[in-house]
């Protein structure tokens, strides 16, 4: 139940294998490609929180050289002369592996990158005779760099100190990476040549006999010439090392599932997604698309408060400390973002890079027909991720009560994000109104008074002035802020029940997700903005009010959830990613059995298709999903297991679907560790753990 395994190769599954193989500590990622693989398949040693920009065009986070190239003449999967092949990930280890087998030999490999040695990638390659071979074998590091929007290195050079290579590249930013690569390999290498990182042998084997290459490498910003060495001990010290770590970090994390296997492992995948993003040193925070490469310029969104830090702070409260850290650290680009649209206070960047300014483009989808670049308004309009970010931060300290995090910094940027709330508004009629936004639903921009961002404002500030009371801090900012709440204008729930998503909503165009998708000119094009398809209809893109009932889900009740959750779910094309998991967690408090499981299911198994959604209006979108796998894992505990936490308490209200026969899992809540047991019948057990 650990392991995932696909055999044969197909070409057409490159992209999407890269993405579901993939492996990673929160720093690093690298792509679940073939050793004989290059630019063209989409290699990607892809580093976390360094992003450059080549000329105009988008500024991405950086991909190195692949340390681990191997091709053997005659011997690769292109030639389709292959009798065998498989891939596999260990998901308890974090070990790709691969396993090709010709007429005349087999090919294994298997990496990881270590959890235990930082920004250090290891590798191990052997060929196995079964009758004799004389071959040629090139190795080393391949400098043909995949890149969306580069390349980043305007200029590098590669040394060669015996079997070591160093890399140092200088990218457009003038920033200096260092990538160092040790290899140690059989004697039955004989070198031929030797060029620019790669390094070319014959190799003679005989009948069962083998020959093997170890790799050792490291990225680092500063030259490093103690590299850690490799040989055939240390490989196993050092995987032995990395199991060990990556063994405990399920511990804390697992959720078991009984009696259905496919829901087993798909959160289980999920799980082992959001382990290889955690990193309890801090450097940056987790990118959208995670340590798969480049997509959405390697930046941080919304995702990483609402879907994913909740399951850090259940299971690793230090990780999520270091998220939220990140974006205290970050709140000087937050100001200087909000000073450029003409705002107060701090308004973060929709696509977050290392010092918090915007990555996002004004046009950040093109025309898939014209190629033309469209015109839109995320970073622009999309102010609840201020609000996001204050909302995890009270959910991160009601749940592990840590309030070392509430730092003067940390003060200053709640602050700052009421007094962009403030600043944003304006005031009609004696009343604030949040105009010309973006909701979480990302079809309908500028639009005004969307009821998720406002009612979360509202929350934000009102625990806002709670720690400013409890921490005796300005009393004339409370006045300001109080008053600005009792203000502020919430969509009321109407005479029907319903909150409506934004002002004038109700009024458009009441259609269905098909015929919307029927109007569509090209498969990819967009459906938002003003030109879009679903603009002038209700269809939106992802759960919008129903993210409300969820984040502030004491705040509603049974009656308008459900009218609510009636009324939304028809009109949403779950075009993002982010959408399923919160559908999932009302349906589970609703009783909808089989939405329930499907949208759990469908969040869960995202990475594991070959059929993702990889363009947005022409532009490539692919990679994990992180908030997919995040929003899984909440489906779980805040939706089936009905998992809630009131003064100081755990309480559960358990809603499994029919296909879900029980979970177990384990969270730390206020300090202490806790068993939960949640069975068929929708009884419970909820135990103190001492171990
Ligand atoms: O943050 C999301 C957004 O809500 C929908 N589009 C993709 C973004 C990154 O996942």
């Amino acid at each position: 139940m650990f392991n995932l395994r696909k055999d044969g190769y197909n070409s057409s599954n490159n992209i999407s294998y890269g993405n579901m193989f993939l492996i990673g500590n929160g720093h690093l990622g690298y792509r679940g490609t073939l050793e004989e693989f290059s630019k063209e398949e989409m290699v990607g040693l892809n580093v976390v929180g360094v992003y450059d920009q080549y000329l105009d065009k988008w500024r991405e986070s950086i991909n190195m050289p692949n340390p681990f190239f191997v091709k053997l003449l005659d011997y690769n999967i292109f030639n389709n002369n292959h009798l065998n092949h498989y891939i596999e990930l260990d998901i308890k280890h974090a070990l790709f592996k691969r396993n090709t087998e010709f007429t005349n030999l087999v090919i294994k490999a298997e990496r990881f990158i270590s959890q235990t040695i930082q920004n250090t990638i290891i590798f191990k390659y052997t060929i196995e005779a079964k009758e004799d071979v004389d071959t040629i074998v090139t190795f080393g590091m391949d400098l043909n760099i995949y890149e969306i929007n580069g390349p980043h290195f305007k200029e590098y050079s590669i040394e060669r100190f015996d079997n070591t290579l160093l890399f140092k590249g200088l990218t457009n930013e003038n920033q200096t990476l260092y990538e160092e690569a040790s290899y140690v390999f059989s004697d039955s290498f004989k070198e031929l040549s030797y060029s620019k990182g790669l390094f070319t042998f014959n190799l003679l084997l005989n009948k069962t006999n083998k020959a093997e290459i170890y790799c050792i490498a490291k990225i680092s910003e500063n030259s490093h010439k103690n590299i850690n060495k490799i040989n055939k001990d240390l490989y196993i010290k050092y995987k032995d090392d990395h199991f060990k770590n990556f063994e405990k970090k399920w511990k804390n994390s697992d959720v078991v599932i009984k009696g259905n296997k496919e829901a087993q492992f798909a959160i289980r995948y999920s799980i082992y997604h959001l382990l290889i993003l955690g990193n309890e040193e801090y450097k940056t925070s987790i990118p959208a698309r995670g340590v798969s490469g480049q997509t959405y310029k390697g930046a941080i969104f919304w995702d990483t408060e609402i879907f994913l830090l909740p399951f850090f702070t259940l299971t690793n409260p230090k990780i999520a400390n270091n998220l939220l850290e990140y974006r205290i650290n970050t709140l000087q680009g937050a100001l200087d973002k909000a000073k450029e649209y003409g705002h107060e206070g701090a308004f973060y960047a929709w696509e977050s890079q290392e010092k918090g300014q915007d990555g996002c483009s004004k046009y950040n989808v093109t025309d898939p027909i014209t190629n033309e670049p469209i015109r839109t308004y995320f970073n622009e309009k999309q102010i609840h991720i201020s609000f996001d970010i204050a909302y995890a931060l009270f959910q991160y300290i009601n749940i592990t009560l840590d309030e070392s995090i509430l730092t003067d910094d940390c003060f200053r940027m709640l602050i700052e994000i009421c007094n962009f709330a403030i600043s944003y508004s304006k005031k009609i009629n004696g009343q604030y109104h949040l105009l010309d936004v973006i909701g979480p639903d990302e079809y309908h921009e500028r639009i005004d008074d969307n009821a998720f961002t406002n009612y979360l404002v509202n929350y934000v500030i009102k625990e806002t002035i709670k720690l400013l009371k409890k921490y005796s801090k300005s009393e004339e900012l409370i006045i300001k802020y109080q008053n600005f709440i009792n203000n502020l204008y919430l969509p009321k729930v109407n005479e029907s029940g319903l909150i409506e998503q934004f002002n004038n909503y109700f009024n458009l165009e009441d259609t269905t997700v098909e015929v919307v998708r029927s109007r569509l000119r090209h498969p990819l094009d967009y459906w938002g903005t003003e030109n879009g398809v679903a603009y002038p209809t209700r269809i939106i893109k992802q759960a919008d009010v129903i993210t409300l009932l969820v984040l502030l889900s004491n705040e509603f009740n049974y009656e308008v959830k459900k009218t609510n959750f009636d009324f939304y779910y028809p009109y949403t094309e779950h075009g993002s990613s982010l959408s399923s998991s919160m559908y999932s967690i009302v349906a589970a408090e609703l009783n909808y059995n089989e939405i329930t499981y499907d949208m759990f299911m469908k969040s869960a198994t995202i990475d594991l298709g070959t059929n993702q959604k990889m363009f947005a209006g022409g532009i490539y979108i692919g990679g994990t999903h992180p908030a997919s796998n995040g929003g899984s894992y909440l489906s779980l505990l805040f939706g089936m297991a009905g998992l809630k936490f009131k003064d100081g308490e755990i309480h559960l209200n358990p809603h499994l679907p029919y296909k879900i026969k029980g979970l177990e899992f384990k969270i730390i809540y206020q300090n202490n560790r806790y068993l939960i047991i949640v069975n068929e019948d929708n009884t419970y057990r909820l135990e103190r753990l001492y171990d």
